[in-house]
């Protein structure tokens, strides 16, 4: 078993009523002025008037800050941490996404002109902590509220990077299933699968521990049976809640432990085709868990126990399969794309990604079974 360590948010708020929390916070942190960050479907969607109504309660003087896009770039970060800058704010409030999170996250570090975006690139360990955070998810999701990631587009890469730095972690987070209810389906499922490739990967990572165990099969037992009908069914709200409660569970295990192969190979799917994070990675779970299936059977078999109770009928082999299978289900039933076909990626450019896929080591390293160019190669010809 890996060394294991757990970091955590501050303090965790879940269950009804939990943005009322918002003016305790405020109070408790002495704030004077409010950066509030969101992103257009997240203002459009209405999500930001009860947290609103909550600041105005406080008395607090905030500036909205929504001028961003989904999955944006370093540089389109950058414009937001710089907005937040001129309003000399001492408290962020960021509700959205992993998007807004993120972004959020990466400001809470960067009110200084010591250093920038581009900078945390090149050497993530600049950062310091300047403001305090309260994340608020609106997707369940990316588990951003949890973890120390910012994840960011490098188009001259054509990558997604993740910056990580643990002063990142949010102070306060609150997790109220308000923000995810009326989430349109298939940004719930897929988010929803982001998150469930977060608990298999951090099961199946050479840097899983007891900590990131306990998170992450949890988050997994949650998601293997609730996600269908929190995307399928408008008033599932007990399903909603629990897949908000696995996403944080997820991203919790990807603190102390980490994601692996999907991950990787899926970071240049966002960065070259702007395939949507959830997507890219529900196209290629299946093809690599397969992949990686023989060297985790073990831990596959250990999750299905945990998850659907031990089946004296069933050996480990059976047990594996039947995770696997029970995924391939999933993704199949959301109806998210099975292949890249429909995003323009042809075999013209499967060398590319290849070469780029095995650029992402930090990922790639937690794989238990050691990934090679051909692996990658014939694992991205699947789905082609
Ligand atoms: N920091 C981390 O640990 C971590 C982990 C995984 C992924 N990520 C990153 O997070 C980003 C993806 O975040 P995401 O998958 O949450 O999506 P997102 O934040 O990009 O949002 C996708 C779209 O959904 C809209 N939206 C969000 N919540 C909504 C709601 N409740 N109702 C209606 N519309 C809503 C947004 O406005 C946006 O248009 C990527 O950049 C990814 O790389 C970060
Ligand atoms: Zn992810």
């Amino acid at each position: 078993m890996s060394l294991g360590s757990l970091k955590m948010p501050g303090c965790v708020y879940t269950g009804a009523g939990a943005l009322d929390q918002i003016p305790v916070i405020l109070q408790e942190n002495q704030v004077k002025k409010i950066a509030l960050f969101a992103d257009k479907g997240v203002s459009d969607a209405g999500l930001l008037a009860v947290p609103i109504s909550n600041i105005e309660k406080s008395g607090v003087p905030y500036t909205l800050l929504n001028d961003l896009p989904p999955e944006p770039t370093y540089v389109q970060a950058q414009k937001l941490v710089d907005q937040c800058k001129e309003i000399h704010a001492d408290f962020i409030v960021a509700v959205g996404g992993g998007s807004v999170l993120d972004t959020a996250k990466l400001a809470s570090v960067l009110m200084t002109d010591a250093y920038d975006v581009k900078a945390l690139l090149d050497n993530p360990k600049l950062a310091e902590k300047f403001c305090k955070t309260l994340m608020i998810p609106t997707t369940s999701g990316t588990g951003s509220e949890a973890t120390p990631n910012a994840i960011v587009a490098v188009p001259e890469k054509e990558l997604k990077v993740g910056i990580v730095n643990e002063r990142m972690i949010a102070d306060y987070v609150i997790l109220d299933a308000a923000m995810v209810k009326s989430m349109p389906r298939g940004i719930a499922a897929a988010t929803g699968i982001d998150a469930l490739a977060h608990a298999v990967e951090c099961y199946t990572s050479n840097k899983a521990n007891s900590f990131s165990d306990l998170f992450a099969l949890e988050a997994l037992k949650r998601i293997l049976s609730s996600i269908e009908k929190a995307c399928d069914d408008r008033e599932a709200l007990a399903e909603k809640e629990s897949m908000q409660i696995a996403s944080f569970y997820a991203g919790v295990a990807i603190t102390s432990s980490g994601t692996t192969a999907v991950h990787a190979l899926s970071y240049p799917l966002g960065g070259k085709y702007h395939i949507a994070h959830g997507v890219s990675n529900a196209i290629l779970l299946a093809p690599v868990m397969r992949f990686n299936e023989p060297a985790c059977r073990q831990r596959l078999a250990q999750a299905y126990d945990y998850c659907f109770g031990a089946d004296p009928q069933l050996d480990t082999a059976a047990k594996s399969a039947a995770m696997i299978g029970r995924i391939e289900e999933i993704v199949r039933h959301l109806d998210i794309p099975a292949d890249l076909k429909q995003f323009g990626v042809t075999m013209d450019d499967l060398e590319p990604l290849v070469e780029a896929g095995m650029g992402v080591t930090r990922l790639l390293n937690n794989n238990m079974r050691p990934v090679t160019a051909q692996d990658a190669r014939d694992i991205y010809r699947q789905v082609l």
